[in-house]
């Protein structure tokens, strides 16, 4: 640390692009391309929480939407982000395919332009809390294209066990960035003075069992039997004090609370919603990557998220994921009930 002005500098922050330089340096056949894609993911997301910063400022003009280039028209901020997120992929020349959970289809990249990763994300997840400036975030998953033909659609329904990489924004009271390259899991704060990420998370680890659970409880008289008797177990138990409740209703923002403090994050399978809520290819699968890297469990209730065999996507999956014991407390429920 150095201090001209009584404000202490950081001489040597260790920034997300030095933390991914130094890991690659570790493996001697690494090109450098995933610390370059990591730094356009990086500059969309400092565009979006800017974005998101301004949002309650823009909406003197239009409901959760921001000026677009042009300036006289009106951008939702879930559209903005998206658009963020393709150009910056597609202008790296170093990814193939891209899917979003605002597009229909893949996006094939420009053959010209087209490099070896795939990447999958949610480009504002949790838009619902927008208008209220409730925390949300941007959610991501990369793969590595496993051959050498001609990119479709397929190359992205790939199982959760084959991500290289996983992470998520936080839009939250700073602006945080949660990475696993599968060793491991860090989270970098913004520094808005320097425009950085710094890592200020070191290796986070789940608790084995937290205090609290976190579901939609609302929708209580959908769940199955096994949610049902678990949620009850924990607000009435044999012995002991009951868990705590939290639900924000940002996935990312519940996941993060799950990371730091333990305990469970559901969103199961209702009557209504026989998969459930959730999209297995850009929102369960990169969160499942990082609870189990953290030291956590993910599953359906009877599978591992992570080795579902996608098939479209779009696809839902029942999400229950966090502290390995009380995860383990539902698996064991799914197996009583059958
Ligand atoms: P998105 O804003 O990308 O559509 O996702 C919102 C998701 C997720 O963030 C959150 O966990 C869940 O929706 C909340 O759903 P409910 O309102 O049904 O609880
Ligand atoms: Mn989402
Ligand atoms: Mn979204």
């Amino acid at each position: 640390m150095s201090s001209s002005s009584g404000q202490a500098i950081d001489v040597e922050p260790l920034t997300l692009t030095r933390f991914i330089l130094a890991e690659q340096k570790k493996h001697p056949h690494a090109t450098g391309d995933f610390t370059a894609l990591m730094n356009f993911i990086q500059t969309a997301v400092k565009a979006v929480s800017s974005a998101v910063r301004k949002a309650g400022i823009h909406r003197l003009f239009g409901i959760s939407g921001i000026a677009n280039t042009s300036g006289d028209e009106q951008k939702k901020l879930d559209v903005l982000a998206n658009d963020l997120f393709i150009n910056m992929l597609k202008s790296s020349y170093l990814t193939c395919l891209l899917v979003s959970e605002e597009n229909d289809t893949t996006i094939v990249v420009e053959p010209e332009k087209q490099g070896k990763y795939i990447v999958c994300f949610d480009p504002l997840d949790g838009s619902s809390n927008i208008d209220c400036l409730v925390s949300i975030g941007s959610i991501f998953g990369v793969y590595r294209k496993a051959d050498d033909e001609p990119v479709t659609t397929a190359d992205a329904l790939r199982p959760g066990t084959e991500l290289v990489a996983a992470g998520y924004a936080l839009y939250g009271s700073a602006t945080m960035i949660v990475l696993s390259i599968g060793n491991g899991v860090n989270g970098f704060m913004l520094d808005p003075a320097i425009g950085e990420f710094i890592l200020t998370e070191p290796d986070i680890k789940v608790k084995p069992r937290g205090k609290i659970y976190s579901i939609n409880e609302g929708y209580s008289q959908y769940w199955d039997q096994a949610t049902a008797k678990y949620v009850e177990s924990k607000k009435y138990p044999k012995s002991g004090k009951p868990y705590g409740a939290r639900y924000i209703g940002s996935m990312v923002a519940d996941v993060h609370r799950t990371l730091v403090y333990g305990g469970i994050f559901m969103y199961p399978a209702t009557s209504e919603a026989p998969k459930g809520k959730l999209r297995l290819l850009y929102e369960a699968n990169p969160m499942a990557f990082l609870v189990e890297q953290a030291g956590g469990t993910a599953t359906t209730g009877k599978e591992r998220i992570l080795e579902l065999q996608p098939t479209s996507l779009h696809e839902r999956c029942p999400v229950f994921m966090g502290s390995k014991d009380d995860v383990q407390d539902v698996l064991d429920m799914y197996k009583s009930f059958g």
